[in-house]
């Protein structure tokens, strides 16, 4: 089955469609061969500054996999060079922030400084294939924080936190900054062209239920009650089921399930109302197209609680993934009639 217009995908995130959209995080990743042959040639960096290559990388996935919207191709750490951390990619590391500046050394994300091509890759994207949706995001602002503040990923949050306590005032001040600069980022690849804004909170889990109040609830509240004036917003926070009471209190589209949690009664905790993403194990999806499949229709059948859901992953793309494990999953999604 083709992919869906970028009408239908609007109106399927508004619930108004018998189809289920479907996309996955981090789909244009190493476990694609387009991504590999284009790394082989050229960095990160060196693609996130070229429009072209952004959008056709952005699109590959849509034809090679099948699914429904793209994401545009950049990464959540390349901002920070606007906002004068330098950041470097490490081969089976991930991005480094080599000078780690003191919370209030950052200064607030600036377009004119910015190097590299976001907003005129949407756009190329946006000419090239007009008729496909494309999915914009930027990263949370304690997930950005840990970045500026450990240098590297600090997936559980340790040396984050330790920060917290050892200078909260700074740690907020930080987060402030971080949040103004995710609004602008947002607004600006809205105006480009993406039809929602997904915000990439990947850490934020690993905090405590008080942490996750005070440095991220208090920075995501007003963050998205803008968002949601202006764009179709979603909420990813790897484990999210630990903090779903806490995410229940923003005004989102769309919060992002993790694999350990069950839909309905995620559904339930979050009070109902919302949209739903998720929620495939992705270390199912890169290990057994038969489980993948299993777990997909249990998935679906789970779903029909929902009013508005997006089929995903509980997180992204694990490089070894077999690309016709995610076709036959996106074939099943689509197969299915609500
Ligand atoms: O769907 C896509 O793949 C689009 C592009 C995209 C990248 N990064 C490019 C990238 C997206 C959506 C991201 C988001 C991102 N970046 C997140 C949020 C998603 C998540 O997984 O929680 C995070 C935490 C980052 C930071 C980051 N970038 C890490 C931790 C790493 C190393 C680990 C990894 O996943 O490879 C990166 C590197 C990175 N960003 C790669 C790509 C394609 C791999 C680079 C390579 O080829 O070696």
């Amino acid at each position: 089955m083709i992919p869906m217009a970028r009408n239908v995908f609007l109106a399927a995130l508004e619930g108004r469609t018998e189809r289920i959209p479907v996309w996955f995080m981090r789909q244009a990743g190493r476990y694609l061969p387009a991504y590999r042959e284009i790394r082989s040639r050229k960095n990160i960096q060196e693609i996130c500054k070229d429009p072209k290559t952004m959008a056709d990388l952005s699109y590959a996935p849509v034809r090679d996999i099948g699914v429904d919207a793209a994401i545009i191709f950049y990464d959540i750490t390349l901002p920070l060079q606007a906002m004068d951390c330098d950041v470097e990619f490490v081969d089976s590391v991930g991005p480094i922030v080599k000078t780690v500046r003191k919370p209030g050394e950052i200064k607030k994300y600036s377009k004119s400084e910015d190097k590299y091509a976001l907003t005129d890759g949407i756009r190329e994207f946006r000419k090239s294939y007009p008729g496909v949706p494309i999915i914009g995001f930027a990263g949370g602002p304690i997930t950005l924080a840990s970045y500026v503040i450990a240098g590297r990923t600090d997936r559980d949050l340790l040396l984050t936190r330790k920060k917290l306590y050892e200078d909260s005032a700074g740690l907020h001040r930080l987060l402030e900054t971080l949040n103004d600069s995710i609004l602008s980022i947002s607004k600006a690849q809205t105006n480009a062209g993406v039809d929602a804004i997904q915000i990439f909170d990947s850490w934020s889990g690993s905090l405590s239920s008080h942490e996750f109040e005070d440095y991220t609830r208090e920075y995501l509240k007003p963050l998205f009650d803008e968002l949601s004036s202006f764009t179709k917003s979603i909420y990813f926070a790897s484990n999210s089921g630990r903090v779903l009471e806490n995410i229940a209190t923003l005004d989102v589209d769309f919060v992002s399930i993790d694999p350990h949690t069950n839909l309905t009664k995620a559904y339930d905790r979050l009070g109902g109302g919302v949209g739903i993403q998720g929620n495939l194990d992705s270390f199912t999806a890169a290990s057994s197209a038969k489980d993948a499949l299993l777990q997909t229709r249990k998935i679906l059948a789970e779903s029909k609680k929902v009013d508005r859901f997006i089929f995903n992953l509980g997180h992204g793309v694990l490089p070894g993934t077999p690309p016709e494990n995610l076709t036959k999953v996106v074939n099943e999604v689509h197969s299915f009639v609500r």
